[in-house]
């Protein structure tokens, strides 16, 4: 069963106290908070005290996402502000294994992410240092694109690694999951699904959470 995690950028912000219940009552595992810089992407989205009042709201887990650049800078506060998972981007890390270490020994669970780009490979040598690793199926920066579909032999050589080191790391697909492909990237290998328009945008986002966890 994948653990489903709805991305709030496409929540409405004027109602975001409601849309956290919603997701409290809904079967979503994880809070996927996706904060941008203007920087190492080409939108700024929420921050800190933004993510501080969300984390207030929930007993769920709090999977942040940082597409910005120096995330070390960040890395305590957002800890602070409730970050239970924290995601830095390969391409935005000159240390990278230092920021990994700096998160885990900050008491959060240490994430990657790999733009579209970037070759799962190149992750081997520090894979079990890592909790989560994120594969973008979109050019991070926006919600509601398309799926780019380059994304499912990524997911089939990440597994393949993940066994082959005998590591405990998770899967995580973020970009264009929709009931209609999600199924395809279970199969190949994800374990948890971020989704943003395709739960937020929908009619019954609880139905669509309902559905997607039972896939
Ligand atoms: C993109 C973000 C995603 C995005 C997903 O930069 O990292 O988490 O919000 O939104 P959808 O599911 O609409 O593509
Ligand atoms: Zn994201």
């Amino acid at each position: 069963m994948p653990l489903i995690a709805p991305s709030l950028l496409s929540a409405n912000f004027l109602k975001l106290s409601d849309e956290c219940q919603m997701l409290n009552e809904s079967e979503a595992d994880w809070f996927h908070l996706d904060v941008m810089d203007g920087c190492f992407v080409p939108n700024i989205s929420f921050g800190i005290p933004v993510i501080s009042a969300i984390s207030k709201t929930t007993k769920k887990i709090c999977d942040v996402h940082l597409m910005i650049v120096e995330p070390e800078k960040y890395a305590e506060a957002f800890r602070d502000a409730g970050a239970n998972i924290l995601t830095v981007h390969y391409e935005a890390c000159v240390h990278l294994h230092r920021n990994i270490q700096q998160i885990k020994s900050l008491g959060m669970q240490a994430g990657v992410a790999l733009n579209p780009h970037t070759r799962v490979e190149l992750l081997r040598d520090i894979l079990p240092d890592i909790d989560v690793v994120c594969l973008m199926s979109v050019n991070p920066g926006f919600g509601g694109q398309n799926f780019i579909p380059n994304t499912f032999e990524k997911i089939r050589a990440l597994r393949k690694m993940i066994n082959e080191l005998d590591v405990a790391v998770k899967i995580e697909v973020d970009g264009g999951v929709s009931l209609e492909n999600a199924k395809q990237i279970i199969d190949a290998g994800a374990d948890v699904l971020v989704a943003g328009n395709a739960v937020f945008k929908s009619a019954d986002p609880k139905q669509t959470i309902h559905k997607l966890k039972s896939l």
